[in-house]
């Protein structure tokens, strides 16, 4: 049981998701055993594993009087379909911040769901994202109301918390089907998910390897750090005596494509063979991208035939309406 039960959390889903074997997948490459981890299956419109991180950041939220949540991402951002559809739960207002131009076609995919569950929508350059943000918490401030900011991605020391927990669930799980784990595989891209899984791994001593597949970080930068600092903001908000450097992060760059949200051969023949080997369902901007990085791992050899390789499905499925024209191409 996650033992950090004195913070505030809202549930915002049904757990444990559940963890279901991919015999299709793992016969069809010949081994080794695949099993997937179903946080697609998150029960809040439909699915992903912002949930997790939006149980946490939204009780600090409502902890704090907030009215209104402001978020930012892509105008597919599976988070900020989220981020809308908790709020509405909740009884709170949602604002997003969309880095871009607006579409000039139908809003389709998670842009859709996000105006379906009511919340307001700005567009601004990419780079001015959190400069915009700032403004509509002053705006919003200004006529009277109370926002609450969720960065981007829910991936700070609140939101990572759900990760954590997560890794709790995760390996009661393990112990109850009597079943190891050598590799978790996921796609890593504000780090949250990362950082949770690490600190989780480290708390509840799992002992196989936490890889994050990148969708859109590289290894040189402001990621790394950044991965060890949210998670050292995460063990000091659990009181827990841990310290992360940059290095104690596990992560494969070598599938970033031609960038992000675009959708090339990978992306393609992941997203099919999923939904004809297993009938399982992956979206194109991340999971397909992590899921086609493991297969290639597996082809090229990477792990034991006796080895049991999990991936950690973390969603992403509206976006796939987004891109009919690229999947089917
Ligand atoms: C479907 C999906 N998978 C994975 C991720 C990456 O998770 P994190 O931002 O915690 O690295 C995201 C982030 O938006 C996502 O939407």
């Amino acid at each position: 049981m996650f033992p950090f039960s004195h913070l505030p959390r809202i549930p915002l889903t049904h757990l444990p998701t559940p963890i279901e074997p991919l015999s299709g997948l793992s016969k069809h490459l010949g081994g080794p055993s695949i099993l997937v981890k179903r946080d697609d299956l998150t029960s809040l419109a439909m699915g992903g594993n912002k949930t997790r991180k939006l149980e946490f950041l939204l009780a600090d939220a409502v902890e704090q009087g907030a009215d209104t949540v402001i978020t930012s991402g892509g105008s597919q951002s599976n988070h900020c379909r989220l981020t809308a559809a908790a709020a509405t739960r909740l009884g709170l207002k949602c604002e997003l911040v969309f880095g871009g131009e607006q579409p000039v076609d139908m809003p389709n995919g998670n842009l859709f769901l996000d105006q379906l569950f009511g919340a307001t929508v700005h567009w601004s350059e990419p780079e001015l994202r959190n400069e915009t943000v700032k403004k509509v918490a002053i705006s919003l401030r200004t006529r009277g109301r109370t926002p609450y900011v969720i960065p981007i991605g829910g991936s700070n020391g609140i939101g990572a918390v759900g990760y954590v927990a997560a890794m709790y669930e995760f390996q009661e799980q393990l112990a109850s089907m009597g079943q190891k784990v050598d590799h978790i595989i996921f796609a890593t891209s504000s780090g949250g998910t990362h950082v949770g899984l690490q600190l989780g791994a480290r708390l509840t001593g799992f002992q196989g390897q936490i890889l994050g597949l990148s969708i859109d970080q590289t290894k040189t930068g402001k990621f790394p750090p950044k991965l060890a600092d949210v998670a050292n903001e995460t063990a000091e908000r659990l009181q827990v005596n841990e310290q992360f450097e940059p290095d104690d992060f596990t992560m494969n760059t070598d599938y970033l494509g031609s960038g992000y949200g675009v959708v090339g051969d990978l992306e393609r023949e992941t997203i099919t063979l999923a939904a004809r080997c297993d009938g399982l369902l992956v979206g194109p901007v991340y999971t397909g991208r992590a899921l086609g990085g493991l297969i290639d791992l597996i082809r090229r050899g990477t792990f034991h035939q006796d080895e049991t390789v999990l991936f950690w499905h973390t969603g992403g499925i509206p976006a796939l309406f987004a891109y009919v024209n690229e999947v089917s191409a």
